[in-house]
């Protein structure tokens, strides 16, 4: 098992930062550092408001012959390019990469990658070593007190679409000690259009959604035809449900599957942005009265 300190960033791939960048400012309210620019590519990374003490890289090729457009091109992309996790060792993590039966991929410095299709269920895991004093965007949970911006509470849940769920709520385990959430049974169930596993990191920092086809025709099955095994949306926990929706309004972008509790009184709602609008990430957004309701 490889031994995760916490999630530390992930990362969007996209045609133009500066576009992206804006919307991430603007509509979602994050924190941007300097952009810089490497051999290849262009990075900057965004702080998070809220609790989750996540950072959000932005990556875009600047020359022609880039390693990313072959993923921008590929069928993964726009979208989330990778997830990094902190650990305290990457020769440790290299060892244990081994023992799980794959192979370190892209060793440098005090990073490693475990590969989307060597192991990594159709996603790029990031590893890398570094110590509290040593990190490189601003940690500490804010407040985002904007106009404008969606207000975010929390990162609640990556979700990863697979055609197994137990599968993959087994090979978190295994490989990341990941445990379901809510107690000590897997914490899978099924629904009419999927099936679904939570999972949490040892952190508690954010959780990790698995969701699978429940029939042939279900989205989550024409999800994976298009984009194979990947992550199907991130999805945030805002402050106040009303100035989330008037921010979205304000930026006229639309949302969809809106649902709320029924009642007089609302205890949750959720509402969905579409990739197009978000840089290739569908984003899932809800508020909640109390933690643990909206479950
Ligand atoms: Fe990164
Ligand atoms: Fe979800």
């Amino acid at each position: 098992m490889i031994e995760i300190l916490n999630v530390d960033h992930f990362c969007q791939a996209v045609p133009d930062l500066e576009k992206q960048s804006d919307f991430l400012q603007k509509v979602l309210g994050l924190l941007p550092s300097k952009i810089s620019h490497q051999t290849d590519f262009d990075n900057q990374v965004l702080s998070i408001p809220g609790n989750s003490r996540l950072g959000w890289e932005l990556m875009s090729p600047n020359t022609n012959k880039s390693f990313l457009h072959r993923f921008l091109d590929g069928p993964r992309g726009p979208g989330l390019h990778h997830m990094t996790m902190r650990v305290q060792s990457i020769e440790k993590t290299k060892n244990q990469l081994i023992e799980l039966g794959y192979e370190p991929w892209g060793a440098e410095g005090n990073v490693v990658y475990l590969h989307p299709q060597k192991g990594g269920q159709g996603f790029l895991f990031q590893f890398y070593e570094s110590n509290d004093e040593d990190v490189w965007y601003d940690t500490e949970p804010f407040t985002d007190n904007e106009k404008n911006t969606i207000g975010i509470k929390s990162v609640d849940h990556i979700a990863h679409a697979h055609k197994n769920v137990s599968g993959l709520v087994d090979w978190y385990q295994k490989t990341f000690g990941f445990s379901p959430y809510n107690g000590d049974s897997d914490n899978t169930s099924s629904g009419e259009e999927f099936k679904i596993g939570l999972l949490q990191l040892p952190s508690k920092q954010l959780k990790i959604e698995i969701i699978a086809p429940a029939h042939p025709e279900s989205f989550v099955q024409k999800f994976l035809n298009e984009r194979d095994t990947s992550v199907h949306h991130l999805t945030l926990e805002v402050e106040d449900w009303d100035r989330a929706i008037a921010a979205l309004d304000f930026h006229g972008i639309r949302t969809f599957g809106e649902r709320s509790n029924v009642g007089a009184e609302p205890l949750w709602h959720e509402a969905f942005i579409h990739p197009k609008e978000t840089g290739g990430v569908l984003l899932q957004i809800f508020w909640q009265a109390k933690p643990g309701l909206w479950e």
